[in-house]
């Protein structure tokens, strides 16, 4: 009986780990966005731990502290919506327009042409 209970405590702990490592409670390092017009790929990790940058800058309707809450497509459609901006114009003025404005400053800066984000096939 102990024998058992002993196991079935390796076992769990072995799941929660796996699933800490896998990352299941937290953002995933590199997020793959599906755009029709090719795939992007974005480093979650390096914008957020290595860049530094806030977490609201992106995540806007999260409240400071909030580590998690809804997805940018839970509230942007593929066409805008009353206020509420289009994917397509809330990523691209998220993403090019950070690295648009970084590039006009001389700093070091992501991708600003389509081709550069946006990758066909697969
Ligand atoms: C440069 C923009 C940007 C920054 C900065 C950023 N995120 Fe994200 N995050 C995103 C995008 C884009 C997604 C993709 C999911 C979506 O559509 O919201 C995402 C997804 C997530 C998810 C969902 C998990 C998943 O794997 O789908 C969590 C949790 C998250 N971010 C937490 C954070 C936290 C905490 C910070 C600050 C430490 C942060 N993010 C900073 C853009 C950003
Ligand atoms: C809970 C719904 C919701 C979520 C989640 C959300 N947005 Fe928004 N977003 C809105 C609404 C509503 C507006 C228009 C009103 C405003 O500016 O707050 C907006 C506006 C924007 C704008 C235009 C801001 C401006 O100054 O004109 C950008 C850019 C944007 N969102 C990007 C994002 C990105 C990127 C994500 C995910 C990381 C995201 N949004 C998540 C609801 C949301
Ligand atoms: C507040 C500024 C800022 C925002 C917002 C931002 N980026 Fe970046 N991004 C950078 C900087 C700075 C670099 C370059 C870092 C370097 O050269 O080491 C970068 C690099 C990149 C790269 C090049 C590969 C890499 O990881 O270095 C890609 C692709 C990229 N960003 C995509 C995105 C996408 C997609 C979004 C929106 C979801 C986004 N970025 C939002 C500042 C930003
Ligand atoms: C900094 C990276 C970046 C650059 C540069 C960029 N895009 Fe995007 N684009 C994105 C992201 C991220 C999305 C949202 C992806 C998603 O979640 O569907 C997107 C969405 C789109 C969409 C709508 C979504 C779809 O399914 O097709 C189109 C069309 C598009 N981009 C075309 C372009 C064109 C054309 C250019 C050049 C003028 C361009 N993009 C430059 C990152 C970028």
């Amino acid at each position: 009986m102990k024998k058992r209970l002993v196991c079935i405590g390796v076992l769990l702990s072995f799941m929660i780990s796996c699933l800490l490592v896998t990352g299941a409670f937290a953002a995933k390092d590199t997020i793959v966005l599906d755009a029709s017009f090719g795939k992007v790929t974005f480093d979650h990790k390096k914008h957020s731990e290595t860049l530094k940058i806030d977490c609201l800058k992106c995540h806007h309707t999260w409240k400071a502290g909030e580590t998690s809450g809804k997805k940018c497509t839970e509230c942007h459609k593929a066409t805008a919506e009353g206020k509420t901006p289009s994917l397509k114009d809330a990523f691209h003025q998220t993403c090019k327009g950070c690295h648009d404005e970084l590039k006009k400053a001389s700093k070091p800066a992501g991708p600003t042409g389509c081709t550069q984000c946006h990758v066909k096939g697969k």
